[in-house]
């Protein structure tokens, strides 16, 4: 149920409630805790997904089946962990990274994890990268969390490389409150929102910051 103040956008979310479903539903784990804590003892920004961000993203490819998966934006390898645990063990997560740095904490995260042979940290910028993907393609899924001014490129290129069913993930879909503002990149975020309306099946769940999930359409995807 919602009553009108939730369904307007209210939301009954706290840090005290937040904290309770995440440990209740994304509990403590060694590895997935090291991963978050790497920004912090690493000099890295904390800007990492929230734990229920992580174990939604484990679920939804869980229940795609996804075998092969782009992400775009590493920092240190936490979004990346959560997805590579849903991967069977013939499946791949190529994850994009323009920093090294960044890059380097996220390969040492997911060695002490145990998902280095199904993880391929790639550094670069993420459109040179993307076109250089291709060939591995067509894909199950695309997480798009790094620069917001480039979502809508992001957001095409997976429209062009998902396979028919495949889900398209985009974290800060609400980007910050801003989204409607006139600046080039809230023009970028809004033009995302537009394209894959046409393209995927979608909502934006109302997460903190929004997370937007979409089917690729196409002759898989059943009515
Ligand atoms: C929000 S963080 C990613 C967080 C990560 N998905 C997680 O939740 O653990 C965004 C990352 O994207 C990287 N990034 C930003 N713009 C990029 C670009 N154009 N190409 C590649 N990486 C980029 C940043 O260096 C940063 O590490």
């Amino acid at each position: 149920m919602a009553d009108p103040d939730s369904r307007a956008g209210h939301t009954y979310l706290d840090p005290k409630i937040l904290g309770f479903v995440a440990a209740t539903h994304a509990p403590h784990d060694p590895a997935l805790d090291a991963a978050f804590q790497a920004p912090q003892r690493e000099g890295l920004p904390p800007i990492q997904v929230g734990p229920s961000e992580g174990k939604a993203l484990q679920l939804l490819l869980t229940l795609v089946g996804a075998r092969k998966v782009v992400e775009i934006g590493t920092l240190a390898g936490y979004s990346a962990l959560w997805m590579a645990r849903a991967l069977p063990s013939n499946g791949h997560l190529w994850t994009l990274e323009r920093s090294p740095r960044h890059a380097e904490v996220a390969r040492r995260n997911l060695a002490t994890a145990g998902v280095t042979e199904r993880v391929t940290v790639v550094v670069g910028e993420a459109l040179t990268a993307l076109a250089e993907l291709e060939a591995q393609g067509p894909f199950c899924a695309v997480f798009i969390d790094a620069d917001k001014e480039r979502y809508d490129r992001y957001g095409r290129w997976a429209a062009q490389h998902l396979r028919p069913g495949g889900l398209l993930l985009a974290d800060n879909a609400f980007f910050f409150g801003r989204l409607l503002e006139d600046s080039p990149a809230a023009v970028a975020m809004r033009r995302f929102h537009e394209q894959a309306a046409q393209d995927f099946d979608g909502v934006c769940l109302p997460t903190p910051d929004g997370l937007y999930v979409g089917i690729r359409r196409g002759r898989f995807v059943s009515a």
